[in-house]
């Protein structure tokens, strides 16, 4: 049997977007945090490099704040880059007293303390905090365990949101968020939940590539549900490269920080020669989708498997404490970093584009939220420079939760929503169909569009896209949902809005490079979709 639980807020996500609204808000209110896998499902846990901060003396606000504008290529909004920026302090202030161990060194004097501060591509200070080679799971340790603390803040596993609940979709005037259905991989059941706040924290869309750094989550599941719902979205083009992911057969998805290449690691071909200074004169530094096409370009020109990225100049004491966890991982395959260089791949990593929001987090739909990789605050622009995005998921999550506060006492009363209608479905004998789709999907994207696009590469992936979601609509309508069909579901629905921006945009620009159109226009602008539902609301 079906379930109805209530809550003030519901948080579908507990990475560090999610996990910093809960402990932000106030303890009087009942917080459900949704995860759909265990709590530590998402890319947070995962993260190497750190968190950019303006945290030395030498470093400035405006010096940051320029650093993300150049990196975003012309399509940063500045307001929400100063926002960010202005706050960053504040942010890792709180991280601190919520007892995040940050890497110390007593010998770098950066004015913050004695925390050691990092360097990445695009930075012009040494600005990022961090906790060695493994910062996002010493955060989220860190805020896992405040939020176990809390009696208000109910963690919740294996909780797949399948859809959001509004007014439009139960055919009341107005569409307000009222809730979500959320499947119980336990019990089978969907259940309903009531909240007068839901937020979307939900990770990004990487997964749609074949090749990506995400864990198996990062399917997109809050910008489509979003979508769904009648929220714009945006620059969805600008999905991010990572240049370094270890290419070995048994290494899925691993990264080599870029805080590699930060303390002196250079890239070589197979025979030893460096190749980023032929293409920019920031070599290893550059912003990320530099490194990337360059490490494309040299591995297409060359037909190579890989690149090699070499450390092993440095002393192994150095490599070994500031690296510990990718000297441990690489050594696990047999490669010894502080002796050899390192084989590295491009993977897809950060999906830029998002469901749109202000400052507050607020989306388009009232009462819905959306924080962390699934929004679209106008900070990263055409491409997200290193460790600004962990940056995004405190300075949003703290603004958000102040929001809540203020708004919820004038929250129309929650009222009673229907329960989910399995009535129609039956279990599925086909699951190799979901298999299937999922491999076709992700290659058809890492293959039309990847790095390098054109437009007849874009024309092919929309048409295999658009047969694929006419065949995942007619398996969702008929059979049970399960976690596999709804990541599918969304993954799919996510890539048709990848492709319709790319079309849309026509120039390369950051992330976003096509070989029919290689210049930058004059004039640019975010690529903005409507949902039916938008549209058909005043706004
Ligand atoms: P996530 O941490 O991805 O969490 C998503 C949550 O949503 C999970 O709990 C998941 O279970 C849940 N969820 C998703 N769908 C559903 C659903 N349908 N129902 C219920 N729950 C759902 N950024 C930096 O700034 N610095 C770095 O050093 C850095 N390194 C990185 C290294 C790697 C390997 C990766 C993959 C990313 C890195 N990034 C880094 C990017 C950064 O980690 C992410 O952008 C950030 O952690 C996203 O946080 P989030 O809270 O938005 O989502
Ligand atoms: C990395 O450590 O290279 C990842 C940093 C980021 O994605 O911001």
């Amino acid at each position: 049997m079906s379930q109805q639980y209530a809550y003030d807020v519901l948080v579908i996500g507990s990475g560090a977007a999610g996990l910093t609204l809960a402990l932000t808000l106030p303890e009087h209110l009942s917080v459900a945090v949704l995860s759909k896998g265990e709590l530590a499902n998402g890319s947070t846990y995962w993260a190497q490099g750190g968190v950019a901060a303006v945290l030395d003396e030498r470093d400035s606000v405006d010096a940051h704040v320029q650093d993300t504008l150049i990196a975003g290529d012309g399509l940063c909004q500045e307001d929400a880059v100063r926002f960010t920026v202005s706050n960053s302090r504040e942010a890792i202030e709180w991280l601190i007293q919520q007892g995040v161990p940050f890497t110390r060194d007593e010998n770098v004097h950066s004015g913050f303390h004695d925390f050691h501060l990092t360097r990445e591509g695009g930075h012009s200070h040494r600005r990022i905090i961090h906790a060695a080679d493994a910062t996002g799971a010493a955060i989220f340790r860190t805020l896992l365990m405040r939020a176990q603390e809390r009696s208000n803040i109910h963690l919740l596993e294996h909780k797949v949101a399948v859809d959001l609940i509004t007014e439009n979709k139960l055919g009341m005037a107005g569409n307000r968020c009222l809730g979500a259905y959320i499947l119980d991989r336990q019990t089978g059941k969907v259940d309903t939940y009531c909240a007068s706040a839901v937020v979307l924290a939900t990770g990004g869309a990487s997964k749609a590539y074949l090749y990506t750094s995400n864990p198996d989550g990062a399917s997109g599941d809050g910008i489509a549900m979003a979508w769904r719902a009648g929220c714009r979205v945006a620059n969805l083009e600008f999905n991010q490269f990572h240049p370094t992911c270890l290419y070995h057969p048994k290494a899925k998805s691993f990264l080599i920080t870029e805080a590699v290449r930060g303390e002196g690691g250079v890239l070589k071909l197979a025979n030893g020669e460096r190749f980023m200074q032929r293409h920019d004169e920031r070599a290893e530094l550059a912003p990320r989708d530099i490194v990337a096409r360059a490490i494309d370009h040299e591995m297409k020109r060359l037909g190579l498997d890989c690149v090699y990225l070499d450390i092993s100049h440095k002393p192994a004491d150095f490599i070994q404490s500031h690296f510990p966890t990718i000297y441990e991982r690489c050594l696990s395959f047999g490669i010894d970093i502080t002796r050899e260089p390192i084989p590295v791949v491009p993977a897809a990593h950060y999906t830029c584009g998002g469901v749109m929001v202000d400052n507050c987090g607020h989306t388009d739909v009232p009462g819905l939220y959306a924080l962390g990789e699934t929004s679209f605050t106008g900070l990263h622009g055409a491409n997200r420079m290193a460790s600004n995005s962990l940056l995004e998921c405190f300075v949003y999550a703290r603004a958000a939760a102040a929001d809540i506060v203020r708004l919820l006492p004038s929250a129309p009363e929650q009222v009673e929503l229907p329960f989910w209608d399995a009535s129609q479905v039956t279990d599925s004998d086909e699951d190799v169909i979901i298999a299937h789709n999922w491999d076709e999907l992700r290659r058809s994207m890492w293959d039309y569009v990847g790095i390098v696009r054109t437009s007849k590469r874009l024309q092919r992936a929309q048409h295999r896209v658009d047969m694929l979601l006419a065949e995942i609509d007619e398996f969702y309508s008929n059979y049970k949902v399960s976690r596999d069909l709804i990541e599918l579901r969304n993954l799919a629905q996510v890539a048709e809005l990848i492709i319709q921006c790319a079309m849309q945009r026509k120039e390369s620009r950051g992330l976003h490079y096509t070989l029919d159109y290689p210049a930058q226009a004059a004039h640019s602008q975010d690529t903005i979709l409507y949902p039916p539902q938008y549209l058909a609301h005043d706004h």
